[in-house]
């Protein structure tokens, strides 16, 4: 994919009589890393692209992209993921746009490591951000469930617990084979995700409730370093907050049954994998569901939840709303919050208008760029 040419495009709303020069040099620009990635990457984040860029003309601001072409194509041609050089490239960046990464001719686990998690390390991604949002009731598998009542924020910590590695295998392929994979969590670690995800209820400004979801019931030794961060922050720090718990397990009864109870859940790596995918599917599955790998002091990387869906691919029946809702979160990332809350509003427009018909995969009644083009034409 080329780098969009803006030039034609951006308003210049500020200093309206500053000789043109001047005025083009004064517009904000930030610096987007653009990996389109694989199988339906590429569709879904040229949809998410047209969308922050006609923000970016709207509010006043620019965004340079630089293209990447790390996936499944590149790992076969060249065997090389995501190359420690390319880590420095990424780390200057203003922020970071994920397609998709998944290829059906390399083995699960490659690219998956190689890429997302090794950029989620390399970068201290810390923070996996999931919204959960219902646009319209008939897209939630629920019964008798309404956009009033899914609408929670998922904060799961993003490069701890079991996804650290930690662990092996011993007597490998023979009876007593022994593998171990540790969940390994220390305090600053805890700390630092808990502190983002009271200051982030904060600002939320909802229920002001922030839960934290575990199985301290069980794992004593984890469990309870997460119990007492959560509590003698929470204790310290913030009052104004309320402190809420779930096992996880009885977490997933209470997504199906009352989702409404939920306001901000705090949750552990694995834990925090897992109840995403049940939560995307009651706002309407991958279609919608966006998330951003986040470095509250660094760079952060956006993406669509859903994978690559090679079957899919370059048949324009793709689903572009989750990668535009990821666009709308790297956008409020960069403190461009109008133009985020803007794409927001042209989703839930162009969601609740009755033309899309559904949110799956070839069912939309229309096409990945129709798509697009609707949500463009709500927000100019
Ligand atoms: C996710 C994905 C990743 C994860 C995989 C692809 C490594 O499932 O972002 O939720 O397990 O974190
Ligand atoms: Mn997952």
């Amino acid at each position: 994919m080329d780098a969009p040419d803006l030039d034609d495009t951006t308003e210049i709303a500020e200093k309206p009589n500053a000789p043109i020069q001047e005025r083009i040099d004064s517009v904000k620009t930030y610096n987007v890393g653009l990996i389109p990635g694989d199988g339906t990457g590429p569709e879904v984040a040229r949809e998410g692209v047209k969308i922050m860029n006609a923000a970016a003309a709207k509010f006043g601001f620019k965004l340079n992209y630089t293209n990447y072409d790390f996936g499944g194509e590149r790992y076969m041609r060249t065997g090389e993921t995501l190359p420690d050089s390319a880590i420095e490239e990424l780390r200057k960046q203003d922020a970071l746009f994920l397609g998709a990464i998944g290829h059906p001719d390399v083995k699960p686990g490659i690219l998956e490591v190689g890429i997302l998690l090794k950029a989620r390390f390399a970068l201290d991604q810390y923070i996996n951000l999931r919204p959960v949002k219902l646009y319209r009731a008939e897209d939630c598998p629920l019964k008798d469930k309404t956009p009033a009542d899914v609408d929670f924020v998922v904060i799961r910590e993003n490069t701890g617990g079991i996804y650290t590695g930690v662990g092996g295998v011993v007597q490998k392929g023979t009876p007593m084979e022994i593998a171990t994979q540790v969940m390994v969590y220390g305090r600053p670690v805890v700390d630092r995700c808990m502190k983002y995800a009271y200051e982030y209820t904060r600002k939320r400004n909802r229920k002001k409730m922030l839960t934290l979801v575990h199985k301290s019931n069980v794992l004593t030794h984890c469990g309870d370093l997460w119990v007492r961060s959560h509590k003698e922050m929470g204790d310290a720090h913030y009052k104004d907050i309320k402190q809420d718990y779930n096992h996880v397990d009885a977490c997933t009864m209470w997504f199906v049954k009352q989702p409404e109870w939920y306001d901000v859940i705090v949750t552990e790596n694995l834990f925090g994998d897992i109840i995403t995918d049940l939560a995307a599917i009651i706002q309407g599955g991958l279609g919608i569901a966006a998330g951003g790998n986040v470095n509250p002091e660094g760079v952060s990387m956006f993406e669509p939840m859903g994978g690559s869906a090679p079957k899919y691919t370059g048949k324009n029946v793709i689903n572009p709303l989750a990668a535009i809702a990821a666009g709308g979160m790297l956008l409020d990332t960069l403190g461009e919050a109008k133009a985020a809350s803007a794409v927001d509003k042209a989703l839930t427009t162009a969601l609740t208008g009755g033309k899309i018909k559904s949110l799956a995969a070839g069912k939309m009644g229309m096409g990945t760029t129709e798509v697009g083009d609707l949500v463009l034409s709500l927000l100019k």
